[in-house]
């Protein structure tokens, strides 16, 4: 089979927080090429239809794989929950989805107590639901919506007396119930966490599942051998008081 040198992975979100994916993905796989689309005119996903975010998801993953995409990442938990089943179902090429990280959450809490911060669409789907009750059986799960997270992450807002305003009153309610581990489920928050730890007050652990998704993304690639072999590879050699660049281009087939 010949290598198709100008194929990339696809990557998605309704807007900016599918980067915190993308940076985890790109540390695993630097050599790979990538295309990102990020659906600013439709953002927020959190608390549109089903239907609605499935038809984007469609009318998107057609337009990657239109520029070359062979994998796609859907670097959006809200996307994932309302449309994975249907993109791999009418597509003919993997999708990589995220998934809410209640069972390493659920291993990691000493006071027994979850924090869940996500969309409604998250929250409500049944990806969510099953998740849930399969790996936390033995836990108590805390819920609430990021209220306002997105849009603060989308103005570059992370820090500051405005962002702990909006974060303190969906945190809050999450570390009075005991909550000692915070799973991130959006792709939006990890880009908040310092202030998500700032106002809990208290050392807590947050759960970002994207270096978990970043792994099994290799793995798939891996497994499908999509594994770039015809890239530059880049190193940096020191020695003495000069530094040299190498540029290796290899395997091109
Ligand atoms: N970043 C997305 C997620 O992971 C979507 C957030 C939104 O657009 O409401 O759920």
């Amino acid at each position: 089979m010949r290598y198709k040198i100008n194929r990339m992975i696809g990557i998605f979100d309704s807007g900016t927080g599918g980067l915190s994916v993308f940076r985890e993905v790109r540390k695993l796989l630097p050599e790979e090429r990538y295309i990102y689309y990020s659906d600013n005119a439709n953002c927020p996903y959190g608390e549109k239809s089903k239907e609605y975010i499935t038809e984007r998801a469609r009318a998107i993953s057609s337009f990657l794989i239109g520029q070359g995409a062979d994998i796609i990442v859907v670097a959006c938990n809200t996307a994932t929950a309302a449309a994975i089943s249907t993109l791999r179902e009418e597509f003919p090429i993997n999708f990589i989805g995220m998934e809410p990280a209640v069972k390493p959450a659920a291993q990691k809490t000493r006071t027994g107590v979850v924090g869940v911060l996500a969309t409604a669409g998250t929250l409500k789907a049944s990806k969510y639901i099953d998740t849930r009750e399969k790996w936390a059986q033995d836990v108590k799960i805390v819920e609430h919506i990021g209220q306002g997270f997105v849009e603060l992450v989308e103005n570059g807002i992370l820090t500051g007396p405005e962002a702990e305003n909006v974060v303190e009153r969906s945190v809050r309610p999450l570390i009075e119930a005991g909550s000692d581990t915070i799973v991130l489920g959006c792709t939006h928050y990890p880009f908040l966490a310092d202030t998500i730890m700032k106002v809990a007050g208290r050392p807590i652990t947050l759960i970002d599942p994207a270096p978990a998704v970043a792994r099994h993304l290799l793995e798939v690639m891996e497994q499908n051998g999509l594994i770039r072999k015809d890239g530059f590879s880049m190193s940096l050699n020191s020695s003495g008081d000069s530094t040299t660049l190498e540029y290796t281009y290899n395997n091109l087939v």
